[in-house]
């Protein structure tokens, strides 16, 4: 069974993801990548970003800045309660908890008595320039779509952009979140890959948007191998919805806790575009020349979580096979860890291994292969340990192809290519590898 302390140790005894600052003991929830890990977070975001902006006509991209003035904040409803957790705090050690996740009514710390509910919002304040003044406040932006509105007017008239259209963001957001829950899932600093679509306000017109991009983006997860049966769709309770919503749908998978929210998508209405128009006194409606109809347009929003995919496709990949995959002794005694990574979201795509390292012109040769395939692909050359032992370290990190360059590869000029998934393995010449892994890595 996958756990969670499964995934943590893998992500960390190979290099994808530990705690941040960790020579002074972490620091609050943050983590970093390592190199395999944002490998695969950046596949994750290219795939993403290709499948909204280079694969489609009606959706362009934007880079915001993570700073904003203060008042895009104050329009969007972020400041005031909506945007808040409603906590309780101890009297005593001034701990904050929020009541929902206590068992009783003493601070589970040290035993205080508790205050009544309060409100704390989630913003992450910061100042602007030397001075530290009620005037120098802004915010580090607590979601990433507030820049892509900010865009909406630039974007539609610079790239010509007609009714229905889509503006798409991948970056950092950051909330002061009271609680933060199993490792990359719930932290105060996340990136989030967010896509705008602004729709005529038609009931009808709505419905059809909302509908499509529930789909599109429930197939986005299935394309990229996590089963169907562990994803499904949740709307919100009315009382749960955000402040900014009028209707709202979560993805979620079945993680090693329970079904929790990787991705939502959201009917905002015209919340955000009516008030930044008032806020600003810019007028941002939409004239459609057609019909001559002149509106503020809706937005249909799909928010997908990058670290939560990160940690979907990890838990999702994630196998572990009882007595060894590969033919040496010690691994048949041992478990042997797959990634099961889908090829576009795998970090490194092939590696290259000289069957022995102490044969000069066999390491030559290998050398050779891995010079000519990383300027294609991620690569890894490996010539440490045994031939089984390096297959098992490429499994563990999920490289779907190992190439193994042996003594008849003199004879031939051919090696052998180890497929991951089936541990099938066929000769092939060396001329044909770049079209042949071109192939079965690169899709249509
Ligand atoms: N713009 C809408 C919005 O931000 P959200 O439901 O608050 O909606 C969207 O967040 C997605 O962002 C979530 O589904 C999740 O994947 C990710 N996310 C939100 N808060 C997060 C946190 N504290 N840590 C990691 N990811 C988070």
């Amino acid at each position: 069974m996958v756990t969670m302390e499964k995934i943590i140790s893998i992500c960390k005894r190979r290099g994808f993801i530990a705690p941040s600052s960790e020579i002074y003991g972490g620091f609050e929830s943050c983590y970093d990548y390592g190199f395999l890990g944002a490998l695969l977070k950046n596949n994750i975001k290219q795939n993403w970003w290709k499948t909204v902006t280079q694969y489609r006509d009606d959706i362009v991209g934007v880079d915001a800045s993570i700073l904003m003035s203060p008042k895009v904040w104050q329009a969007s409803g972020h400041l005031t309660a909506g945007f808040a957790d409603s906590l309780v705090e101890c009297k005593k050690c001034h701990r904050r908890f929020r009541k929902d996740y206590l068992k009783e009514n003493k601070c589970p710390d040290c035993g205080g008595e508790l205050t009544k509910e309060r409100k704390f919002n989630l913003m992450m304040k910061t100042f602007i320039g030397p001075v530290e003044s009620e005037t120098a406040v802004t915010y580090l932006r607590g979601e990433t779509c507030q820049g892509i509105y900010m865009n909406y007017q630039f974007m539609k008239d610079t790239m010509r952009l007609k009714i229905p259209f889509g503006i798409a963001q991948i970056g950092k957001a950051f909330r002061n979140e009271i609680t933060t829950r199993y490792f990359i899932f719930k932290t105060r600093e996340f990136e989030q890959m967010e896509m705008q679509y602004f729709v005529e306000p038609d009931a009808k017109e709505k419905k059809k948007w909302f509908d499509y991009w529930k789909k599109e983006r429930m197939n986005w997860y299935v394309g990229l191998g996590i089963e169907k049966d562990n994803l499904r769709f949740r709307e919100h309770r009315p009382d749960e919805l955000a402040h900014y919503a009028k209707k709202a749908v979560d993805i979620e998978y079945k993680f090693p806790w329970g079904w929790d929210e990787i991705e939502g998508i959201h009917d905002r209405g015209d919340w955000d575009l009516s008030n930044h128009s008032k806020h600003s006194g810019q007028d941002l409606s939409y004239y459609d020349e057609q019909t001559k109809k002149k509106f503020i347009p809706h937005i249909i929003e799909t928010s997908a979580g990058a670290d939560r995919s990160v940690l979907a496709f990890l838990v999702e990949a994630y196998q572990e096979v009882k007595g060894g995959r590969t033919e040496t002794t010690e691994a048949k005694k041992e478990i042997e860890v797959v990634l099961r990574l889908d090829k576009e979201l795998a970090p490194i795509k092939v590696a290259v291994l000289p069957l022995v390292r102490n044969k000069k012109n066999l390491v030559k040769k290998a050398k050779e292969v891995y010079n000519s395939l990383k300027v294609h692909w991620m690569s890894q050359y490996d010539e440490v340990g045994s031939i089984g032992r390096r297959y098992r370290r490429q499994d563990e990190i999920g490289t779907p192809y190992c190439l193994t360059v042996d003594f008849d590869s003199f004879k031939k000029d051919d090696l052998t290519i180890r497929h991951r998934d089936t541990m099938k393995q066929e000769r092939i010449k060396i001329k044909e590898l770049v079209g042949y892994l071109r192939e079965k890595l690169e899709r249509g």
